[in-house]
């Protein structure tokens, strides 16, 4: 399935995720600057974060669960779109899926 993430500045970057792996992981492993990913996807560093596009924000699935809202609530630009990317599950139903950088992850 097909992600399409755009940075802060406006420059977008098209990668084709494996199915089951994470928004992040298909970022971390086609080198999309802005996601790190430090924690391993384990809801514990927070550079991860992205922002679902409106139009996604429903499929994107399952909602955050408590331990992604407590990590999401300490970060000072979160938004109610605000997800970790580490903890959506690429599938064919998001295939398309449109993610946004916050500033400053770069
Ligand atoms: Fe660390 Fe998502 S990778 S919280």
């Amino acid at each position: 399935p097909k992600i399409k993430y755009i940075t802060h500045d406006g420059k977008e970057y098209d990668v084709d995720a494996h199915e089951g792996a994470s928004v992040m992981e298909a970022a971390t492993s086609s080198n999309v600057p802005g996601i790190d990913g430090d924690c391993g996807g384990a809801l514990a560093c927070g550079t991860c974060h992205i922002y679902v596009d409106p139009a996604w924000f429903a499929k994107a699935g399952t909602p955050a669960q408590d331990a992604e809202q407590e990590m999401l609530s300490l970060l000072d630009n979160r938004q109610d779109n605000s997800r970790l990317s580490c903890q959506i599950s690429m599938s064919a139903e998001l295939d398309g899926l449109v993610v946004r950088l916050p500033r400053g992850q770069h």
